[in-house]
């Protein structure tokens, strides 16, 4: 799977929906930047959050269990090498649907948490759309629901403080071309999501975002 996600690096450090959007500003501010704020980016793909939050002088970390990221560190998120407490703030931004164990990987960001959680991911919409989506790409594990999500954070020992969703579209050549989907899967995708693609071939997604704080430590 790292293998996979070093080659796809260079179109997650290109693509439009994850290098900008009303989603990455509001996670910015959620995370209270500042020139003092240390902040952990999991999961960082092409370094969207953590280019954003230099912009706001914060000092950021970013880590990543594919070389070809070229994150600072290379780890996968349930298994992150740093003492606990060790960042202000944890951030992850659509990644979290790859994770094996989701449960794991949010109580070992909340580990190395002092304060904050900001994390964003797609979230589920039915089964049908699990489906498409792990045809699509078969490192999809699960999309969780704002119920899970809570639930997940909550019992990491964080406290729940702020959710937001966003809807957004996107051109469902480049989203199946991004990962390079074979084209039978990819006309399956195409028949799943046949009610979710316009007459322009704009496929809808949606995250949910959630900034959560330590309540116990
Ligand atoms: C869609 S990209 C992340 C996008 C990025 N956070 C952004 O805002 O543009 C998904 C990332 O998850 C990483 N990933 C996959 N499995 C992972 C795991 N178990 N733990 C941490 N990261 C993982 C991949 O290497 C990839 O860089």
């Amino acid at each position: 799977m790292t293998d996979v996600w070093s080659q796809r690096a260079d179109a997650f450090r290109e693509s439009p929906t994850h290098r900008e959007g009303p989603d990455l500003d509001l996670l910015v501010e959620w995370c209270e930047p500042g020139p003092e704020v240390k902040v952990l980016d999991v999961a960082t793909g092409g370094g969207h959050v953590a280019r954003r939050l230099r912009e706001q002088g914060c000092t950021v970390v970013t880590v990543d269990p594919a070389p070809g990221m070229k994150a600072d560190v290379v780890a996968p998120a349930d298994h992150l090498p740093f003492e606990d407490g060790s960042f202000d703030v944890v951030t992850c931004r659509i990644a979290a649907h790859h994770f094996p164990d989701i449960a794991a990987a949010v109580k070992e960001m909340a580990r190395v948490s002092n304060r904050l959680l900001v994390i964003e991911d797609n979230v589920f919409r039915g089964e049908r759309v699990e489906e498409a989506e792990r045809l699509r790409d078969p490192t999809h594990v699960r999309c969780y629901s704002e119920d899970e999500w809570k639930d997940v954070v909550t019992d990491a020992g964080f406290e729940v403080e702020q959710i937001e969703h966003f809807d957004r579209r996107q051109s469902v050549d480049a989203w199946l071309e991004r990962v390079e989907t074979p084209p039978d899967a990819a006309a399956r995708v195409r028949e799943l999501l046949a009610d979710d693609i316009d007459d322009e071939g704009m496929v809808g997604l949606r995250s949910i975002l959630l900034k959560a704080r330590r309540s116990q430590r």
